[in-house]
């Protein structure tokens, strides 16, 4: 064979293996999946969402977030596994390879707070003090008075311009009107020992309960609640000293984890933010090694509670 022609095969054989890789593993999949409906509960995203949808492509949210629930135990904690029919109308998908961040596939759900979103995105170490995501200032405005009627954001001390307050601009609005829309819609009969994201009982001889606690505090509550209990003034109660916390009757405290709360005024503060519910997200030890811990540190010091008690009042609730 010719130099030349030993080149042609070469450039003209890994080219072809290219291209046949190209359509097996690139072009087919997206063909094959295309003509799958959307999942019972999957909706369309409203034109805002849809914005807010660019927004996050463009601002490069999915460098450090995926949004795809792989079915590895690893990824219970953040919902059921992702189906095809969750996609339907999110195309092209924003599935991301990186996991700087957690999988946003069902933020909607674990965080429904807009003004946690708010404040999060305009520095997330008000909220996360350990957190390494960027701040995202150039998606608000500061003012020195906002117009009539417009609430701006309210800060923890110290996060906050010297001068004038924060408003989001319409690019924030229609980005957390997505993030909020981020919710796995059940699927019908799916098997729910999969999806629990707490799996099977934990409290067993030798386990460390107290671990176990700090761990799910950590994870779901510290975001609003501060690592110390001391909460955001204003907008997330602290629960140091809390009377539901400190109640040596727990059954409020333990419906408050399960059902979230909105509205309710806390010595005397109405609180903007919002509890999301957690009795969907978490098993009953999980939540009572929740509550055990906030009623335990801090210089707290309230009976604690056992996972049966927090089944009783699921079941009450049913
Ligand atoms: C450099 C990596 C990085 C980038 C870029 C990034 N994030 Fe994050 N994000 C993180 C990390 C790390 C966390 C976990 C700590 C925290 O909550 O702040 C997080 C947490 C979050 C959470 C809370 C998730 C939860 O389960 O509580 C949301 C919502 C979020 N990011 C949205 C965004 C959006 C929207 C963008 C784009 C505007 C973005 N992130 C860009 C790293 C990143
Ligand atoms: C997205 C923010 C957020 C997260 C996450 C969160 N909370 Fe809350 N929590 C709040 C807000 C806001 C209130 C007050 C609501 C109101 O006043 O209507 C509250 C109230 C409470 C109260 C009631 C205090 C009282 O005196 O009534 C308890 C107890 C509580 N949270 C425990 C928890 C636990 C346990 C977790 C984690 C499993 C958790 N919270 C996660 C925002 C949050």
């Amino acid at each position: 064979m010719t130099r030349n022609g030993r080149l042609l095969g070469i450039v003209g054989g890994s080219g072809l293996a290219y291209l046949v890789l190209a359509i097996l593993m690139g072009l087919l999949p997206g063909v094959a999946l295309s003509p799958i409906p959307p999942g019972p509960g999957v909706a369309a995203l409203t034109p805002q969402q849809a914005a807010g949808r660019q927004v996050y492509v463009a601002e490069g949210c999915a460098y450090c977030h995926t949004q795809q629930v792989r079915p590895l135990p690893m990824d219970r904690i953040f919902g059921r596994p992702s189906a095809p029919g969750d996609f339907a109308y999110q195309t092209p998908e924003l599935l991301g390879s990186e996991r700087t961040g957690p999988d946003l596939t069902d933020v909607g759900v674990r965080q429904p707070s807009e003004v946690w979103q708010y404040i999060h995105l305009y520095q997330p170490r008000a909220v996360v003090p350990q957190s390494i995501m960027p701040s995202y200032r150039w998606l608000f405005t500061v003012v020195q008075t906002p117009p009539a009627g417009v609430s701006p954001l309210t800060l923890p001390p110290g996060f906050g311009p010297a001068n004038g307050v924060v408003l989001p601009t319409q690019r924030a609005r229609d980005l957390v009107a997505y993030l909020l829309s981020l919710k796995q819609a059940p699927i019908p009969n799916y098997s729910p020992s999969v999806a629990a994201p707490g799996g099977p009982a934990v409290a067993r001889a030798g386990f460390d309960y107290t671990q176990l606690g700090a761990n799910v505090y950590g994870t779901s509550c510290a975001a609003c609640h501060g690592a110390q209990g001391a909460g955001v003034p204003g907008v997330f109660p602290a629960l140091v000293n809390d009377p539901v916390v400190t109640a040596s009757d727990p059954k409020t405290h333990i419906e408050i984890v399960l059902n979230g709360l909105h509205g309710k005024s806390i010595g005397g503060t109405a609180y903007g933010g919002q509890m999301p519910p957690f009795g969907s997200q978490l098993s009953d030890d999980q939540i009572a090694a929740a509550i055990d811990h906030e009623r335990t540190s801090w210089g707290n010091h309230a009976p604690t509670v056992m996972p049966a008690d927090v089944a009783n009042v699921r079941k009450e609730k049913k």
